[in-house]
């Protein structure tokens, strides 16, 4: 069974979770406004679903509120920043407005930011860089629970590992290509789990190292392992992400054996350039619009009604979702309720923040 709620007061209702969990009210919307948004774009992964984890992680002492990104080096166009186990959706934001301002300043601007708790959807940030007319790229690792099986092995050694790569365009919405390097993302197991869905091939191995179907081998012990995607191609850029996003950020990459803690520490390597200063300003507009133009006449393949790139997608179910609502299945919204029960929010005020 699903509950279908709207943005805004399903935002307050997360909110107020947060901020009974010790978030001052700019993290708390913050918080609550990242994850909303993963939902009307489509990414539930990366939406409501994950505020339990963080609600553990703060009642475990993994994740920090209140929390603001540390320099370690600020020269010019080089950043380094610690996040200090802070909320990712702020101290995200704090670290991207930082790089922001010395990308157009100085032309470009390498960021590590390390030992930040959870970013959410990669995209966000790459969208705050474009939004300013700055090309993003970002590699990013997970120090949560090891669930990717390396090509060629059988057992899970890292985690779900995303990277993004965000281009302005002129005269059209950006290309935001925005992924895990597993063949699906984690948060995406976890929901077909909980809405007792089957998983297409080559995503999952069982516990033995055979293909599986079944989500609870991402969700419940004993544990199988996720595929990454595309073979040794996908696999490469897993561990690319691992030691830019992990090791050069000083953020540390996975190589433990299983935790139990429920904090998803992110680490990421940020490169923002500002195309404007690389004096191809007019080829890049001109170039990019006829090649566009060239892709979307490609002819539909069956099954395909056009032919789409990268942020079209999230952009389409945000239209759809802002209109008719966001679907929550029971299970999510039981486990939201448990952890508002645990920062000890009243259900009675949830209820009347989403009555709006
Ligand atoms: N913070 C973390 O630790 C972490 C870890 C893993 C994933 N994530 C996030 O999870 C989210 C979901 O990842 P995912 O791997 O499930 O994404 P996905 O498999 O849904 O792929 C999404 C990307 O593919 C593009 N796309 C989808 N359909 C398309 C089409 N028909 N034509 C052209 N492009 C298309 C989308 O625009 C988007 O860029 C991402 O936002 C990612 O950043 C975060």
């Amino acid at each position: 069974m699903e509950t279908l709620f709207k943005t805004e007061p399903l935002t307050r209702a997360m909110e107020a979770i947060v901020a009974a969990g010790g978030s001052e009210p700019r993290e708390a919307r913050l918080v609550a406004e990242n994850l909303v948004t993963a939902n009307v774009l489509g990414h539930d992964s990366h939406g409501i679903g994950m505020i339990p984890r963080y609600i553990d992680a703060v009642l475990e002492g993994g994740l920090a509120p209140n929390q603001h990104p540390k320099a370690t080096v600020d020269a010019g166009a080089l950043l380094a920043l610690d996040g200090r186990k802070g909320y990712g959706q702020a101290i995200g934001r704090d670290a991207m407005l930082m790089a922001i301002e010395r990308a157009k300043r100085l032309g470009s601007c390498i960021m590590t930011l390390g030992n930040v708790h959870h970013l959410g959807r990669i995209g966000h940030w790459a969208e705050m860089a474009v939004a300013e007319g700055l090309v993003a790229i970002h590699f990013v690792n997970v120090i949560s629970h090891a669930r990717v099986a390396p090509y060629g092995g059988r057992d899970a050694r890292f985690g779900t590992n995303p990277c993004c790569i965000g281009v302005p365009l002129a005269g059209e919405p950006p290309f935001i290509l925005d992924y895990a390097t597993s063949a699906v993302a984690q948060g995406k197991l976890r929901v077909a789990h909980n809405k007792g869905e089957k998983v297409p091939p080559g995503r999952l191995i069982d516990s033995e190292g055979h293909p599986t179907n079944d989500p609870r081998y991402a969700v419940i012990p004993p544990y199988g392992a996720m595929l990454p995607f595309g073979e040794h191609k996908g696999y490469g850029m897993a561990i690319a992400c691992e030691l830019l996003g992990g090791a050069l950020t000083g953020g540390g990459t996975w190589h433990y054996e299983e935790s139990s803690k429920q904090r998803v520490m992110n680490g990421m390597l940020a490169v923002l350039i500002d195309p404007a200063r690389l004096g191809t300003a007019a080829a890049f507009e001109h170039e990019t619009r006829l090649f566009l133009d060239w892709l979307r006449k490609s002819r539909p393949a069956p099954g395909f009604d056009r032919v789409r790139i990268a942020g079209e997608p999230e952009r389409e179910m945000r239209a759809q979702r802002s209109r008719d609502g966001i679907a929550v299945d029971a299970t999510t919204w039981a486990e939201i309720q448990r952890a508002a029960d645990n920062v000890k929010l009243p259900r009675a005020r949830l209820a009347t923040l989403l009555a709006g």
